[in-house]
């Protein structure tokens, strides 16, 4: 089955289309982060405009790439939420008149369930059931006990702040820029992740959830004292990779604490991290190794924002509409 998919809950506008969930046939992805870079952070209205501006031209790219006419493609798949209200309507409203059209069926999507399939979508074998997946994005941090395909339970979340959205702001008060994961990964890779102590908040509390915001806070004063009021420009390089590093240790210490504890309790061998924030590599390397199992991943690429993993979701949970019966839906969970 190929399914026509499209993501645009945030600043990416991405299109793909997927054979039998787990096969690329095609893979387009615009972005507006380059203007988002300019104000440290995504500002929604700015990102539902370019998401307008781009959603036609991704389409026909995949369509093009393909090389399928319009009946060699079975479905057509949309993330419907969580995220940003303007940009979801974009992709929502723009694939219901395309099912219109062409009188195919639609498959909405949960974003952060199209998360956990990034990792169908690897060579090699695929992940088995059951399953702890942590979704790990700069809108969510949650965790899911997942027993097969469209069966799972949410065990726990953020109680505030994503980790993502951690990652974002510490890096916005370093001076590294936006997207902060990313920046922050390589500044703290030459840095002493023991250097500066930071809060593990929640990560001796019995139950599955997290909390960012006290490790944010506490953050902003170290790096606070260590400005002294005169700039993160007056605070040296090997001072500001060690910051780095160590705020890194704290959020994938928080993130492999409940994660494997998660995996212990439910007894199971494998674990899928899944989100944008999956792509760093510490994390990885620590869950990896902190963790006697499986653990199922995916490339960079696929970790963060791309309608390909919408694709993969869509097939594996095939639960088809008609064009009528869809909207978009910004702060729905699970
Ligand atoms: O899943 P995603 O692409 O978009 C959302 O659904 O939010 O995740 C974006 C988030 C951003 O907060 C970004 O800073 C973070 O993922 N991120 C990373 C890395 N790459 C992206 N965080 C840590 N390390 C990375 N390498
Ligand atoms: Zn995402």
């Amino acid at each position: 089955m190929k399914i026509l998919a499209v993501e645009t809950s945030c600043d990416e506008t991405a299109a793909a289309i997927v054979e039998d969930g787990t096969k690329i046939l095609a893979y387009a992805v615009a972005s507006s982060l380059p203007l988002h870079a300019k104000t440290g952070g995504v500002i929604p209205e700015t990102a539902a405009r370019e998401q307008s501006k781009a959603i036609i031209p991704v389409i026909n790219s995949v369509v093009k790439q393909s090389r399928l006419s319009r009946s060699g493609i079975d479905a057509l798949a949309v993330t419907f939420g969580p995220g940003l209200i303007g940009s979801l309507i974009v992709g929502v409203e723009t694939i219901r008149a395309l099912g219109y059209v062409w009188d195919k069926t639609i498959v909405p999507v949960n974003h952060l369930i199209g998360h956990l399939y990034s990792a169908w979508l690897e060579r090699g074998s695929p992940p088995k059931f059951p399953l702890v997946a942590l979704i790990v994005s700069g809108g969510h941090t949650e965790l899911l006990y997942v027993e097969g395909h469209d069966r799972y339970k949410h065990l726990g979340g953020t109680r505030d702040d994503a980790a993502g959205e951690a990652f974002d702001k510490i890096a916005r008060s370093l001076g590294l820029g936006y997207p902060g994961g990313p920046a922050i990964e390589k500044t703290a890779v030459s840095g002493d992740p023991s250097r500066f102590g930071l809060p593990r908040p929640l990560s001796g509390s019995t139950d599955y959830d997290f909390s960012f915001s006290g490790l944010k806070t506490a953050a902003v004063i170290q790096i606070g004292k260590l400005n002294k009021g005169r700039g993160a420009s007056s605070v040296s390089k090997s001072q500001i990779s060690d910051f780095a590093a160590s705020f890194q240790e704290a959020v994938v210490d928080s993130l492999v604490i409940k994660t494997v504890r998660a995996a212990e309790k439910f007894k199971v061998e494998n674990i899928v991290l899944g989100g944008g924030v999956a792509a760093n590599k510490r994390l990885r390397e620590r869950l990896k190794k902190r963790f006697n199992g499986n653990l199922f991943t995916s490339s960079r690429q696929l970790s963060v924002d791309n309608a390909a993993m919408i694709g993969a979701a869509a097939f594996f949970n095939y639960k088809p509409k008609k064009w009528g019966e869809i909207s978009a839906d910004a702060s729905i969970l699970f």
